[in-house]
């Protein structure tokens, strides 16, 4: 399957050191932010460094369905005229999210609680996976919801005409419905509180502060309690999104399992509710140091510099962990098949609802590659080979997620014989410039014709 309908197999053949310096774009969570309140503030908002990938430019088109004016000036350069919260009109057409889970769950929040009634739908992958985690907690506010068996898109939301403020613990460990849950509790009257137990990415938390909205956060022995008022005025703000450390994972683990490697991933996120990976790779022994650690944008950034790593070895990495990076284990597992011992992963069940399943997805690929795994419900292990050992040469299915098709090519770099993918269009979901970034730096990707 492909996300465009014409599959781009695609396969990486050891490669010689890694060099120079990787760009990569900008930060999906806050992209995806930055469009949706933009489009709930009054006035002009003004962003730098968009990622203009599939998935944020999905949520582009359906703001613009909802009534903002949505304005390409090129180069990552946008601006969002807003309707002010309360404001959504209904669009006249179904809403097409694509790939993009985070798109249609921020979105349905967003307009949870207008009166509204608007259809959503998506490709494959995110008509498989799970919506009420977001439609049950919308129901509080008095939204209603239809879509099909088990909570699966195409989907119909009822905003709520009267809504009630609601208060709401978060079941799973998710910012995408903490997110949800806010956007709604934004047209809502009174005080919306959200509780999480685990602390998640706080993009939104952060970004209805800089908006203006009254939104306080506390940790208590509950959780973290975020209490936002309700019909705010939100002021259109000017955003500098910083680089996705999601997409920086790439060449920084290219580089870490690739001889010789030396590379530099400027300008990149580290929020410590996104930042787990890094942390992680150090204790495996990896030589990645944080240059120029500065603040910009209300975020944390540093310049990531990557460096071969002949001494690694596997971990437990502690649960506690996972939320924050939740996204980066397919190419953590990567690393760990050139460590020496075992990598341990436990508590992350939520990789089973991504945009595939990734245990499953990944255990298949590295199996096939010559790597051992085990795997339950909400853990997996991968027994390192160590560098020089992993004999690759294995076809793998990328079953519409980019970081998949992502994680086996930078595992093909490295291995003894190449790694393919069956289709790498899903890769610009995320990460449209992958494929020539990596090659800029040394990497052997070729696409394979069909
Ligand atoms: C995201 C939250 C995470 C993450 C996704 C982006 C967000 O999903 O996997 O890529 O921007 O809020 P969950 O909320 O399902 O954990």
């Amino acid at each position: 399957m492909s996300a465009h309908g014409t599959p781009t197999p695609m396969t990486s053949h050891p490669s010689g050191a890694l060099s120079g310096v990787a760009h990569v774009p900008g930060d999906k969570s806050i992209s995806h932010r930055s469009l949706i309140l933009g489009a709930l503030a009054v006035g002009e908002t003004h962003i730098t460094g968009l990622l203009e990938g599939e998935d944020v430019l999905d949520t582009a088109h359906a703001m613009r369905a909802f009534g903002a004016t949505v304005t390409d000036h090129g180069d990552g350069e946008w601006t969002v005229n807003g309707v002010g919260v309360g404001g959504f009109a209904e669009p006249d057409a179904v809403i097409d999210c694509g790939n993009s889970g985070t798109g249609v769950r921020l979105i349905m929040g967003a307009m949870a609680t207008s009166p509204i009634t608007v259809t959503f739908t998506g490709d494959a992958s995110l008509s498989s996976r799970p919506m009420a985690r977001v439609t049950d907690p919308l129901a509080l506010f008095g939204t209603q919801a239809v879509g099909r068996q088990g909570g699966r898109l195409p989907m119909t939301i009822v905003g709520a005409a009267d809504p009630v403020p609601v208060r709401y613990t978060v079941p799973v460990p998710s910012a995408q419905v903490k997110s949800a849950v806010l956007l709604a509790g934004l047209n809502a009257p009174g005080q919306t509180v959200v509780v999480e137990k685990e602390a998640t990415r706080d993009h939104t938390e952060r970004m209805l502060q800089g908006f203006g909205a009254a939104l306080s956060v506390e940790e208590t022995d509950e959780g973290r309690v975020i209490t936002l008022t309700g019909q705010p005025e939100l002021t259109p703000q000017t955003i500098i999104v910083p680089r996705d450390p999601s997409s920086a994972a790439f060449p920084v683990c290219a580089a870490i399992i690739t001889p010789g490697s030396d590379v530099l991933v400027p300008n990149i996120g580290l929020n410590p509710t996104r930042a787990g990976l890094f942390t992680t790779l150090q204790e495996m022994g990896a030589d990645l140091v944080f240059e120029n650690m500065r603040e910009e944008g209300g975020e944390p950034v540093a310049d990531l510099r990557a460096k071969f790593s002949p001494d690694l070895k596997g971990i437990a990495v502690p649960p506690a962990r996972a939320a924050s990076m939740i996204d980066e284990y397919p190419v953590l597992s990567v690393v760990a098949c050139f460590a020496e011992g075992v990598t341990d992963m436990q508590g992350v069940k939520e990789l089973r609802v991504k945009e595939s399943d990734r245990i499953d997805a990944m255990a298949k690929g590295l199996r096939a590659a010559g790597v051992s795994v085990d795997e339950g419900p909400d853990w997996w292990k991968v027994t390192g080979l160590g560098h020089g050992n992993v004999p690759g040469g294995a076809t793998v299915a990328s079953v519409l997620d980019h970081r998949i098709a992502m994680a086996f090519m930078v595992m093909g770099m490295a291995t003894q014989k190449p790694m393919s993918v069956d289709d790498g269009s899903p890769i610009a979901t995320s990460f449209p410039i992958f494929e020539g970034l990596m090659k800029a730096l040394g990497a052997q990707i070729m696409r394979v014709n069909s």
